[in-house]
């Protein structure tokens, strides 16, 4: 295909896979794995650029093609981190994937985190298991611009202790002027130092003033369900809650309908929406 992309949104639209190469891997649990991607065509590379919250179409020969956050740092666009759960047929197949080899990637794709609406306000980040992904970028944003933002709060839960990956970059964060990072599990060990329960333990610990915060989530849509209403209850705006929703993709860009939420396509419309874009439906169990 021809490069002639001006944009990432440019290379979207043409729905055709830039090949792109395992320049390296990180494993995170027994589970989960990091691949760290750089877009083979040189041209591509230079001019493809993410928003926090974005996620790419990772496409492997042969498997299938599915859905993944693009956990980088925006600042850093020629190195594509992509962090994933081998799940089923696609993430099995990329968690055998090695240093050298190739896969295919297009995106970005989707409406990405709302950093507009988030300036000059604290910023709370809430997460549960492989959640966090999405999040990372925006954090990474806000560290490097700290100061056209208030309070950071980073809350994570995780089911079992050992599920906790990226430990060290939670401490680093913690050490950060005007951060709070919170961590709980469901279930306590003798290696957890934090908070043992669901991620809504944190909330009395955390420091979120309702009138000055906004409030970006993603995890478990139970926990989700969960942690709106204690934050509603806090004296939360409904409209300063943005959650990131996942949904089984195909075309990515809001022709098929395979992602729909009932009139929203998640694709196209998400996948971060505001709490009172999605409300009817998310309160819902199983829709
Ligand atoms: C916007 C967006 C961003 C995402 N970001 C990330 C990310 O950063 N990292 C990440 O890891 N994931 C992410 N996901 C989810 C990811 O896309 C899915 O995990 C992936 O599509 C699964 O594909 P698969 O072919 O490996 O699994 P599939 O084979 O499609 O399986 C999907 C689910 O079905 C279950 N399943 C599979 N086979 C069976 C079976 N035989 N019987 C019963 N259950 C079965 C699996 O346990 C799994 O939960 C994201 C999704 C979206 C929509
Ligand atoms: S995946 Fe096709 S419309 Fe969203």
């Amino acid at each position: 295909m021809a490069y002639e992309m001006s944009s990432g949104i440019a290379a979207a639209k043409t729905q055709v896979p830039f090949e792109a190469e395992v320049v390296g891997r990180t494993e995170e649990t027994p589970s989960v794995f990091t691949l760290h991607l750089r877009i083979s065509n040189g041209n591509a590379r230079k001019v493809y650029r993410f928003l926090p919250g974005q996620f790419n179409m990772l496409y492997l020969y042969g498997a299938g093609e599915v859905p993944i956050s693009i956990v980088s740092d925006p600042e850093d666009h020629h190195i594509l981190h992509h962090t994933i759960r081998a799940v089923g047929r696609v993430t099995n197949a990329m968690a055998k994937l090695r240093q050298g080899e190739r896969l295919g990637l297009r995106g970005p794709y989707g409406r990405g985190w709302p950093l507009a609406a988030a300036a000059g306000r604290d910023v709370v980040i809430i997460t549960g298991g492989l959640g966090c992904a999405p999040t990372v970028s925006v954090i990474n944003y806000v560290m490097r611009r700290r100061e056209q933002f208030g309070r950071l709060v980073i809350i994570q839960g995780v089911k079992h202790a050992q599920d906790l990956f990226w430990r060290k970059q939670y401490e680093a964060w913690a050490q950060q002027p005007d951060t709070q990072v919170l961590l709980s599990s469901d279930e306590g060990s003798p290696l957890w130092p934090w908070q043992v329960g669901p991620v809504t333990v944190l909330f009395e610990h955390a420091h979120i003033d309702p009138r000055r915060s906004i409030v970006m989530m993603c995890g478990p849509e139970g926990m989700m369900r969960a942690a709106v209403k204690n934050l509603t209850q806090l004296g939360l705006a409904e409209t300063d809650i943005w959650l990131s929703m996942e949904r089984n993709m195909h075309c990515a860009a809001g022709h098929c309908g395979h992602c729909q939420f009932g009139p929203k396509f998640v694709c196209r419309d998400g996948p971060v929406f505001s709490y009172p874009e999605i409300k009817e439906l998310f309160g819902i169990k199983g829709f």
